[in-house]
């Protein structure tokens, strides 16, 4: 199980942006915490992050043939971004999206995602543990 996490524009800043919102883990921590997880899970991973949209159409571009499932928190992209939802469209590599904070419960801008119609499912609202969420969704997806 080859498993591709993306992180979208802003992530980077994890840990001092906005604690109140997404805590005071870092990106690294949170990789690192996956990374343990998956190696329990037998899933190899490739963890990244970018603040620009076409870096990110072209890491999904890329995933088709080396990747099973794709990870995707997109941030604001989340929300603005017809070029990702048609990059996953398009490579037919099964997605998820995922949130540190509840998306729902916050402005109503962030209500909407475009990415959502074409990823197998949403995980939203539970800090760094979304990601671990959203593994074992991949590694256990099918096996019921
Ligand atoms: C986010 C939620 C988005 O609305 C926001 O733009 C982010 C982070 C989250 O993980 O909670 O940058 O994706």
């Amino acid at each position: 199980m080859r498993i591709l996490f993306l992180n979208g524009p802003n992530l980077n800043l994890l840990g001092t942006r906005e604690p109140e919102k997404y805590g005071r883990t870092t990106l690294a921590e949170i990789e690192a915490r996956v990374r343990k997880r998956a190696d329990e899970l037998k899933a190899t991973l490739d963890f990244r992050q970018s603040n620009l949209e076409g870096e990110l159409v072209s890491w999904i571009q890329d995933a088709k043939g080396k990747f099973d499932w794709i990870i995707l928190n997109a941030a604001a992209y989340t929300h603005t971004s017809i070029a990702l939802r048609d990059a996953i469209a398009a490579v037919q590599v099964p997605a998820i999206e995922i949130h540190l904070s509840n998306v729902h419960a916050r402005e109503e801008f962030r209500h909407k995602s475009l990415i959502a119609p074409v990823c197998r499912g949403q995980i939203t609202g539970f800090g760094p543990t979304s990601y671990l969420l959203a593994l074992e969704a991949a590694v256990t997806d099918n096996q019921f």
